[in-house]
């Protein structure tokens, strides 16, 4: 089922070993949802003990060194995350792109670096809101699109682009139903540019405030693919009422 939607919970720097059983609740949804594809990426110190305890979601993290190992003080890279366990790596999510100063070289060096792990990528792209106002949108995220995915045809089956607008992010606004449509479609085409017909496969993400109340209508978008959640994933009842409206959007 390679088009099956993709719901990812970002628990960001948010998790102890007290949430394990949150995940578990969610891997029981999960499993009652064989038709959506669930995924949780939590803080480093849970991949571990999160990937041994799954039977139906898969795990991720939320970033990785560009580096496979060596003299880098307080990183993770991306082969010790697949030996913990993680079958995907989030990499450029707006806030590494702010608050580490990532641009769009080492946001598609860090996507290298998984898939050369033998993991697979989720590259987040997003304009700001002054971007937005000028009516760039469209230029800055096709822009980041077309410098921070990974290359190479061979790789677009591992490849996932998370569209997540920098003022939408746990501000409770997203953007209209229209706009995400035709940010989606605009970044469609892009990955087709890039990666030829193997493109068509690659599942586009929406994030920034997806909730259990809007869930339906993002994802019923032109082009949406699943969504990356932050806030709304922290706890399973809101997390797997997204897996749940994802399930009945189904089966494209
Ligand atoms: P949010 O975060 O759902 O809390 O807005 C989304 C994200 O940053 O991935």
């Amino acid at each position: 089922m390679p088009n099956r939607p993709f719901i990812v919970g970002n628990w960001k720097m948010n998790g102890i070993r007290a949430m394990l059983s949150e995940a578990r609740s969610i891997d029981r949804g999960a499993a009652r949802h064989p038709d959506v594809r669930v995924g949780i990426a939590p803080p480093f110190t849970l991949v571990l003990p999160m990937a041994e305890d799954m039977q139906a979601a898969v795990i991720g993290a939320q970033d990785c060194h560009a580096k496979p190992s060596g003299a880098f003080t307080g990183d993770i890279s991306a082969p010790m995350l697949a030996d913990a366990g993680a079958q995907f790596v989030i990499v450029g999510h707006s806030e590494r792109r702010a608050m580490h100063a990532e641009g769009n070289a080492e946001v598609r060096a860090k996507g290298d670096a998984a898939l050369a792990a033998g993991l697979e990528v989720i590259v987040c792209v997003g304009e700001t809101e002054a971007e937005r106002d000028a009516g760039n949108a469209e230029s800055v995220v096709t822009g980041q699109v077309a410098d921070s995915i990974p290359l190479g045809e061979e790789v677009a089956s591992r490849v996932t682009v998370a569209y997540e607008p920098v003022w939408a992010i746990g501000t409770g606004r997203v953007p209209s139903v229209a706009d995400v449509g035709a940010m989606h479609r605009a970044i469609r085409a892009k990955i087709l540019e890039i990666y030829g017909e193997g493109g068509a496969a690659v599942r586009i993400l929406y994030g920034g405030s997806v909730n259990a109340g809007n869930a339906d209508e993002l994802l019923a978008a032109d082009e949406v693919g699943g969504a990356l959640v932050g806030g709304a994933s922290l706890a399973a009842d809101s997390f797997l009422a997204i897996v749940t409206a994802a399930s009945g959007a189904g089966g494209e």
